[in-house]
């Protein structure tokens, strides 16, 4: 029987050794020490055995079950060592980079100053209850013109340079789709989507087929804002606007108001801030003029609460869209917006790192 038991553990040290998988280990294990494995099938013939012989087989039926066991679990760590070593060599985070990395040095990783922006502003606004809304980048002719009081003979949709997708459906040339030209197309999704009182900011990228220089990108972010209840008023309004600048300049910066068309608005509003770049007297991003139109806004016009599903005999509202872009080069002293999409390390290590 001795031999026997010395046969099988032969064969299972012949066997583990092809096998890579857990599973069938298990199994293997269970083929050989389980209740009903061979072992056991060995040591039910002790019954016929001496009592010499079973002194001398019973502890090697044990030695054997314990080689086993101690076999299988290191087979199976092994296995287990090699996947994890597997994973990593294939996967793409490098989870041993220490964390000396010096702040400001090329390989610290760090926010864009309009990120740093645009999550002090959110804060802000959700601290006041606005919700924060998206919209997509491809638009439609409804929410970015008509239902924003821009019907398609009207000369305002000259004012923002569009550019127009094919719609590969049309039969005819059609433009139906557009990329946003502003993120007042969130205004409309936003006011459909709820139902007054609500308040809301939208930050977003929007795109406009324009010239370039140093006060304007083809590709540029705003952060629309917007306002629905009842008896809301032109205060309100400023109230809001002075709140976000104060929040986000710490210091007292110097703003006009000024009347400002946008058929979207009655009566309409510009909002300029004092150049921070050139303290007033004039530069590139003023355009010479010393201010920078930083925040267009209004109360919102009966047609487009119409639009939007609100009964505007009851409700009433502001919206404004704030130039992140150009609020971002205020704050930080940018002299030319093409910086900020540059990708430049240069220019982009010089703010917040983590
Ligand atoms: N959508 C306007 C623009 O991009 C800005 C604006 C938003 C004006 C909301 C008034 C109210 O020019």
């Amino acid at each position: 029987m001795i031999e026997k038991l010395e046969e099988i553990f032969a064969q299972f040290e012949q066997k583990v050794g092809g096998l890579t998988n857990q599973a069938d280990i298990l199994n293997l294990k269970s083929e050989f020490i389980g209740k009903k494995g061979l072992i056991s099938e060995v040591l039910k013939s002790l019954k016929d055995a001496t009592p010499e012989q079973r002194k001398a087989i019973g502890p090697k039926a044990n030695d054997i079950k314990n080689n086993i066991t101690d076999m299988v679990a290191a087979k199976l760590t092994a296995i287990e060592a090699q996947e994890i070593n597997e994973k990593l060599a294939s996967s793409r985070i490098d989870i041993s980079l220490t964390d000396d990395v010096k702040e400001g040095s090329s390989l610290g990783g760090g926010f864009h100053p309009r990120t740093l922006i645009q999550r002090e502003i959110e804060d802000i606004f959700l601290s006041m209850g606005f919700d924060i809304l998206d919209g997509p980048h491809i638009e439609d002719e409804f929410h970015n013109f008509e239902a924003l009081n821009i019907p398609s003979d009207h000369p305002a949709r000259d004012m923002q340079d569009t550019f127009w997708f094919h719609d590969p459906n049309a039969q005819s040339d059609e433009k139906k789709f557009l990329l946003r030209t502003h993120t007042s197309t969130i205004q409309v999704r936003g006011m459909r989507s709820r139902k007054p009182p609500f308040k809301f900011i939208a930050p977003g990228t929007v795109f406009r087929c324009e010239r370039t220089d140093a006060s304007h990108e083809m590709v540029f972010n705003q952060l629309e804002g917007m306002m629905v209840g009842e008896d809301i008023s032109v205060s309100h309004l400023i109230y809001f606007m002075k709140t976000i600048l104060k929040e986000i300049f710490k210091k007292d910066v110097e703003v006009r108001l000024r009347p400002g068309f946008f058929p979207f608005v009655e009566p309409g509003f510009e909002l300029d801030i004092k150049c921070l770049i050139c303290s007033g007297n004039g530069c590139s991003v003023c355009k010479q003029v010393g201010w920078v139109e930083l925040l267009p806004c209004g109360m919102v016009h009966p047609n487009v609460l119409k639009a939007g599903g609100i009964d505007s005999e009851k409700y009433n509202g502001f919206a404004f869209g704030l130039g992140l872009d150009r609020l971002v080069m205020m704050k930080y002293g940018i002299d030319d917006i093409r910086h900020l999409q540059s990708g430049d390390l240069r220019f982009n290590t010089q703010f917040k790192t983590f």
